[in-house]
């Protein structure tokens, strides 16, 4: 099998994610946590259920802190590169979930920074612009405004850059070589950046000057950053963060992870419905056979198909219709035709309501920043 590799900015080759769960060090999301879960919030949302997300970091903890009534804070984040694809959504929707239940802030960090020193075509101004198209796909996912703050890395400067700079004393380049896989030809603004992804995990304690536990829910790529943050955050005073970590939403073309890479095997939340039928219709592989005929025979194959992966991230919350529309796909029952096409009418119904949502919001995003007038 092809090597894999992830890292917080490239996913290489077909990922195996229990040997990745070991090289990160993290732990696996074990039933019984999932009923601790279940008993905690009253139901289980199915990207749990389902073990999409599928390891953490100190989850015990941060639920402890919760059932004490202690202060909890969730943080998660984007870097604006593109416009968001609907991989992007898997964390926010888990802690759109879990704010829900347990009416924690929201620290949301958007790294204009970032993106700008690690693509080689964006200016600072495309990956600023690029954060606030990202920030309205954050907003009309249902978010409570009032405990929802956005961090715009350039914008919050003032706020961050003091608190970054503790971080990043305490960080060696040899660290982050080894953990990131920068070298001596990466510019100094990567090797520094770590150090602002760490920050939102201070912000609970340095604006209200209490301990917070915070959770943070993320794709398994960018746990490099917390496993560094972890390490250093307890000798300036502050909590280690908890993690919780998804698999990725694979791309049509049924690589590991949906990435702007290849755009046509990706669906956008801008995307028109036409682009999402002609990319589902064309691009799209799927675990059928080679003819109808053939298929009815020998029956498909859920397990490698990308299609039948996006009913079960996002676009078949029932798990006893998920769990019928895989025995019918294994029975010769559907075709893929018929499957592609109820996904491209799901797709296209949720992209719809979403793109409306996010027109609404285009003239009051700003509201959503962190500032004076909205504080936790
Ligand atoms: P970014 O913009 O690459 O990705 C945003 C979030 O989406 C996750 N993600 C995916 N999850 C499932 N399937 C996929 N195909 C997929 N592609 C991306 C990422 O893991 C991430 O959680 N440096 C970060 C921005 C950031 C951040 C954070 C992320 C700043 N602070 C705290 C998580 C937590 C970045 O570039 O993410």
């Amino acid at each position: 099998m092809e090597k894999f590799r992830v890292t917080p900015w490239e996913v290489k080759g077909e990922v195996d994610y229990d040997k990745l769960m070991r090289e990160f060090g993290t732990e696996p999301i074990t039933q019984g946590l999932l009923e601790r879960m279940r008993k905690l919030f009253g139901e289980l949302h199915p990207l749990l259920e389902r073990k999409l997300f599928y390891t953490h970091r100190d989850l015990s903890w941060w639920l402890d802190n919760y059932e004490k009534k202690k202060l909890i804070a969730l943080y998660t984040g984007r870097g604006p590169s593109e416009n968001t694809h609907i991989g992007h959504l898997i964390p926010w929707i888990l802690t759109k979930w879990i704010q829900d239940r347990t009416n924690a802030p929201l620290f949301f960090q958007f790294t204009d920074d970032e993106k700008y020193f690690f693509k080689e075509n964006l200016s600072i101004e495309d990956t600023k612009r690029l954060a606030f198209e990202n920030m309205l796909d954050v907003a009309a996912l249902g978010f409570d405004k009032k405990k929802t703050f956005f961090i715009l890395d350039t914008h919050h400067a003032g706020l961050l850059y003091p608190l970054a700079v503790r971080v990043a004393k305490k960080i060696t380049f040899s660290t982050v070589r080894a953990v990131f896989g920068l070298n001596n030809s990466s510019n100094i603004g990567q090797i520094f950046y770590t150090a602002m992804q760490a920050v939102p995990v201070m912000l609970p304690k340095h604006l209200t000057g209490k301990d917070h536990a915070v959770l943070i829910p993320m794709g398994i790529d960018q746990d490099p950053h917390f496993r560094v943050a972890r390490d250093v955050l307890p000798r300036l005073g502050y909590n280690k963060p908890a993690c919780l970590h998804s698999k990725f939403f694979p791309s049509l073309m049924g690589s590991s992870k949906m990435s702007a890479s290849s755009p046509d095997s990706t669906i956008y939340t801008t995307d028109t419905p036409k682009e999402v039928e002609r990319k589902i219709k064309k691009k799209a592989l799927t675990g059928g056979r080679d003819t109808a005929e053939e298929q009815r025979k020998l029956g498909g194959r859920p397990e490698i198909c990308p299609i039948y992966q996006y009913y079960m991230y996002l676009f078949e919350p029932d798990s006893k219709k998920l769990e019928e529309r895989a025995n019918a796909c294994r029975a010769g029952k559907i075709l893929c035709g018929e499957c592609k096409q109820e996904l491209i009418d799901r797709i296209n119904k949720f992209l719809e309501k979403h793109q409306e949502k996010r027109e609404k919001l285009r003239d009051s995003i700003n509201e959503w920043l962190l500032s004076e007038d909205h504080m936790p």
